[in-house]
């Protein structure tokens, strides 16, 4: 017999409301006959205990550290598989065979190159202008360029637009930074993976040869791999709104990149490298967890709305990150030795373990990052990147919903009742 749920109160008859399940995760009570049946609406704010919507693409269980990609455990995709593998699971919904994988590959490593103009686009920026900035404002400026797979109502010209989105951004990601630093613009080399590519636009210079190191373009990879998706967070979520008002896909990009950009989202492991150059050394480490349990700051890289418990993706990133200071021969740096410190000093703190506060992906993907060479001003705009096939997934699936509705919450008022206008002189 289908579960429902019976609310009583006060001003209305029972209302019954109908409890559906998932395929896995907790049962989730269907509200939607709530306002009319009792006039009353819910209140959540940070959508604490709401789903927003019905979603195929990623599964999370928090407690138990689980974290799946169209039913795929997170660990095994980040032992055998690669990011544009990932790619094509998250928007078809299968892994792809080898001809399939084959032709997806050349699809998005054929279309890296941008519109020329967008060159000059980037020359109206400042020098100094964060690379975050820029890249909000040229992906969100890529339907300017891309007017011809706009008509989100055709499913061709959504594929059209994922495609140049996928491959699109990293250019447009390695130009951020190569603009930032002053130096030219490298074309992409289709000859190379998609993440080794990256690599090559990102520090390749015209006066020597440069040949991306397979250890370090697979640690990058994988993290790609980890932060592709992660079902409804907030840029996700701010993503499928955008859409659901029918905005164009570069657009609703553009919208998750500005949510991406806050320091309790994507700006964690940018706020972790910062944390680490503030304490500056490992004998400032018990000073510092002071101020962290009197509540003057928190301790960035760590906890997670979701995870209670080890975040899966972590684990795998603490491995990769091990990896990367091996090959680099930076086991002793003292900015990695002393993240490792904190590492240890949390994991045992009782502090930390009461409120279940375990080091999140974003902890060790900022040390990797830095181990590669990436400036800190770069990390949220990889992150970004890496996003946006999962932004890109959950956009085209709220826009193949014929039976979807735009996003509309509502509120609880606390302002002022009515009032009467007073004229200026009076007041
Ligand atoms: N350091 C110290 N205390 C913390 C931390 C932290 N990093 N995170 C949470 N707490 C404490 C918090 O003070 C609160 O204590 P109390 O119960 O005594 O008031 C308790 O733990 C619960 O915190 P919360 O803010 O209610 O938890 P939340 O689920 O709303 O916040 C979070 C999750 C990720 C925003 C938070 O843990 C945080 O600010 N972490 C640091 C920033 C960070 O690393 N963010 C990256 C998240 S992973 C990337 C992603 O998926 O976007």
């Amino acid at each position: 017999m289908a579960k429902t749920v019976t609310l009583q109160g006060e001003g209305f008859e029972n209302v019954e409301l109908p409890v559906l399940s998932g395929t896995l995760g907790q049962d989730v009570i269907d509200i939607r006959a709530l306002s009319k049946g009792t006039g009353m609406f819910t209140f959540d704010p940070g959508f604490v205990s709401t789903a927003s919507c019905e979603s195929k693409i990623t599964f999370i269980d928090g407690e138990k550290g689980l974290l799946y990609y169209r039913g795929y455990p997170i660990e095994q995709l980040a032992e055998h598989s690669d990011y544009l593998e990932v790619c094509y699971l998250l928007i078809y919904g299968e892994l792809p065979t080898a001809e399939q994988k084959a032709e997806f590959t050349k699809i998005v490593v054929e279309h890296t190159i941008l519109h020329e103009q967008i060159t000059s686009f980037f020359k109206g920026f400042r020098r100094d202008a964060h690379p975050m900035a820029m890249m909000v404002g040229v992906v969100g400026a890529l339907s300017a360029f891309y007017q011809d797979s706009l008509d989100i109502s055709q499913p061709r010209h959504r594929e059209i637009a994922i495609f140049r989105l996928l491959s699109k951004v990293p250019t447009i990601a390695a130009m951020c930074y190569r603009y930032e630093k002053g130096l030219p613009f490298n074309y992409p080399r289709n000859d190379l993976s998609y993440t080794a590519n990256f690599m090559h636009m990102m520090f390749s210079v015209p006066s020597e040869n440069y040949e991306p190191n397979p250890v370090l373009v697979r640690a990058l990879d994988r993290i790609f791999m980890l932060h592709a998706d992660h079902e409804q967070n907030a840029s996700t979520s701010t993503v499928r709104l955008a859409g659901s008002s029918g905005a164009n896909p570069f657009a609703c990009i553009a919208a998750g990149i500005a949510t991406l950009w806050g320091p309790l989202h994507g700006g964690a492991n940018e706020a972790v490298l910062k944390m680490l150059d503030e304490i500056g050394d490992v004998s400032k480490v018990p000073e510092f967890m002071e101020g962290v349990k009197a509540k003057k700051y928190r301790l960035m890289g760590f906890g997670h709305r979701v995870y209670k418990n080890m975040d899966p993706r972590a684990k795998i990133m603490k491995q990769t990150c091990d990896e990367v200071l091996r090959e680099l021969g930076l086991e002793n740096d003292p900015k990695f030795k002393l993240a490792m410190e904190l590492e240890k000093i949390a994991l045992n703190d009782p502090y930390f373990i009461e409120k279940k506060l375990y080091p999140n992906v974003d902890f060790y993907s900022g040390i990797v990052l830095s181990a590669l060479g990436i400036p800190v001003s770069m990390f949220t705009v990889i992150f970004a990147l890496a996003r946006t096939v999962g932004w890109i997934s959950h956009w085209n699936e709220g826009a193949s919903d014929a039976s979807a509705k735009i996003g509309r919450p509502r509120q609880l008022y606390t302002g002022e009742s009515r009032r009467d206008f007073v004229p200026v002189e009076k007041r």
